[in-house]
Parts: C-alpha cells; sequence; structure tokens
C-alpha cells in the first residue's frame, strides 16, 4: 500500500506519539489521526503538531490531521502506531481495540521500548499484521526504526512495515523479539550505569555527559538522554528489563527518588538537568 491517498493513526499524544505524527504529516502526503484521551491535551496537540510540520515544510499539513478522543472516531488505517504509556495491559486494551480499525492490508505496529512483541500479539486476533515498529526521539529529527518481529508476523506485513519506514524517511534495523530488543537494552544500560555513577559521586552529571560526549562521540550524554526520554519512561523499561534479563538492569535508588518526586527530565522542566526554557 503506498502512503499516497492513505491513513496513518498514531495512538497516544505524548513525547513520541507526536512525533509520529509530525514525521508521518512532513514525510508522506497521508492523513493523519491521533487519538490521545488526556482531554486538556488535544487542542494544544493539533496546534503544535501542524505548526511543527509546517516549520519542517509540510505546507497545509492542519488540513489533514485529526487530532480525537478515542479510537472509535477515526477512519480505517493503512497504518496504525500505538505509542501509549510502557503499561502491558493498556497496550493489550488499546491494540485490540485498534485492530479494529485497520484497513484491509494494514499493520498495526507498537512503540514499545521492551515489551514482548509476541505477548502483545497474543492479545489480537490477528497477530501477523503486527509487529514492532520502535522510534527514536526527537521522532522527525533521528532516522532510525527498529522493526521488532514475532514468530507470527506475516511476511506481507513485514513488507509494509518496511515500505512505510522508507516513506518516513527512515532506516530500518530488524531485531528479534527479546525485551529492550537491540537498542532499548543497550541505551539502557548505558544510562543506568550513568546513574548509578552520579549516585556515587564519581562526577557530577555534566561531566558524566561531557565524557561520553568528548571522549566516545555520543550525540547526546546518557543523562541528558534519559532526561529527553523521560525518567518515568525509562523506569518502568528497567524494571521489565530486570524481571526479564536480571538484576543487572535493577533501577538505582536516585532514580525511583526522583521519579517519585516528579522529576521526570524535560517533559517536567527538571531531571538531571534543567530543561525550564
Ligand atoms: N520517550 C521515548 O524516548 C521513547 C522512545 C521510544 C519508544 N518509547 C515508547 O513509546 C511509548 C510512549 O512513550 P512516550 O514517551 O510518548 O509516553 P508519554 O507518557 O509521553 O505519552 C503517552 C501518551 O499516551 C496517552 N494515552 C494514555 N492512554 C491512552 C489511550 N488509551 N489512548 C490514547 N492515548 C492514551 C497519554 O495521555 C500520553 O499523552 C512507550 O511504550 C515508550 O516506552 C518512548
Amino acid at each position: 500500500m503506498s502512503p499516497a491517498a492513505s491513513t496513518v493513526t498514531v495512538i497516544g499524544g505524548g513525547t513520541m506519539g507526536r512525533g509520529i505524527a509530525v514525521a508521518s504529516l512532513v514525510r508522506t502526503p497521508a492523513a493523519v489521526w491521533l487519538v490521545e484521551t488526556a482531554d486538556g491535551l488535544r487542542e494544544e496537540l493539533a496546534r503544535g503538531i501542524a505548526a511543527d510540520a509546517e516549520a519542517r515544510g509540510a505546507h497545509g499539513a492542519g488540513s489533514r490531521l485529526s487530532v480525537v478522543g478515542s479510537l472509535a472516531e477515526t477512519p480505517e488505517a493503512e497504518l496504525i502506531v500505538e505509542a501509549v504509556p510502557e503499561i502491558p495491559e493498556l497496550k493489550h486494551r488499546v491494540l485490540r481495540e485498534a485492530e479494529g480499525r485497520l484497513a484491509a492490508g494494514g499493520i498495526l505496529a507498537s512503540n514499545t521500548s521492551s515489551l514482548s512483541i509476541a505477548s502483545l500479539a497474543a492479545a489480537l486476533e490477528r497477530p501477523g499484521r503486527f509487529l514492532g515498529m520502535h522510534f527514536f526521539q526527537p521522532v522527525p529529527d533521528t532516522v532510525l526504526t527498529e522493526l521488532i518481529l514475532h514468530d507470527g508476523v506475516d511476511g506481507q506485513a513485514v513488507e509494509a512495515a518496511e515500505r512505510w519506514t522508507a516513506a518516513l524517511g527512515r532506516e530500518a534495523i530488524t531485531a528479534r523479539d527479546v525485551p529492550g530488543f537491540a537498542t532499548s537494552r543497550l541505551g539502557l544500560a548505558i544510562g543506568l550505569e550513568a546513574i548509578r555513577m552520579l549516585e556515587e559521586g564519581v562526577a557530577s552529571a555534566e561531566d558524566i555527559d561531557r565524557g561520553m560526549r568528548l571522549g566516545y562521540q555520543h550525540a547526546v550524554g546518557p543523562l541528558r538522554m534519559t532526561d529527553m526520554v523521560g525518567l518515568d519512561v525509562r523506569l518502568a523499561i528497567a524494571e521489565y528489563l530486570a524481571e526479564h534479563l536480571g538484576p543487572r538492569f535493577e533501577p538505582p535508588q536516585l532514580m525511583r527518588d526522583m521519579v517519585a518526586a516528579g522529576r521526570l527530565g524535560r517533559k517536567s522542566g527538571r531531571g538531571f538537568f534543567d530543561w525550564a526554557e
């Protein structure tokens, strides 16, 4: 299915869903529907996403964007990307409902950072059309999409996911369906170790990050990246990986304390760094 004259539905208008909607408007001619259940967010999302997409050259993007409060309001779509919080029961419920909105030949994808794709697929009636499409943020400025394949996925669904990845201007890597896949596992390991080093007073947050940027050529330091992803998001991933891959992913106490105190990183204005501006 070509992205021309097609529909992309994104579920969840947080850090990732917002970026996926912008990238879809900028890179494809598709009509884009965003489902966000938080009442207070939808107006700002519609305005902000359209403005961002237009600033990136998608003229008239606002006319192709609809932000609604439920999946029942959306038309059938050729690509549906789920980007709700990393809570298995929530994802199961949302994916089951989303399956009913798929157009013929369409694919359903989860943007989960770590959860087993096979276990999410198990809740579906047509698991062959479902796979993991893991985006990176900021979505419109990054080029990678990690495709995660479970044993029951159809070859045609994989081909469709590859076509959509290319249409969105992205490059794909393919990973086996193991918790944390190929990217989150490694990215998180570095982030957790950086937090433990901060806890132990090895160096300041700024210097830990500068060390990795200047010494190891990382584009963004591990603590700033944790702030950008969201400490709450990374905590949920760490807990899941600790349960499935072992105690090396056990979240540091500092991370738990910061999440409990609402210091979630960029989205709350403060994490390891000050994001108030
Ligand atoms: N933050 C990152 O850098 C990052 C990167 C890759 C993947 N992910 C994954 O993407 C997913 C979303 O992460 P995020 O950082 O965007 O989370 P977020 O908390 O910023 O946003 C989630 C949004 O989903 C909305 N929501 C909750 N229930 C909903 C429902 N039933 N229907 C529609 N909307 C609903 C919430 O109101 C919120 O706006 C998670 O699975 C996460 O692991 C995150």
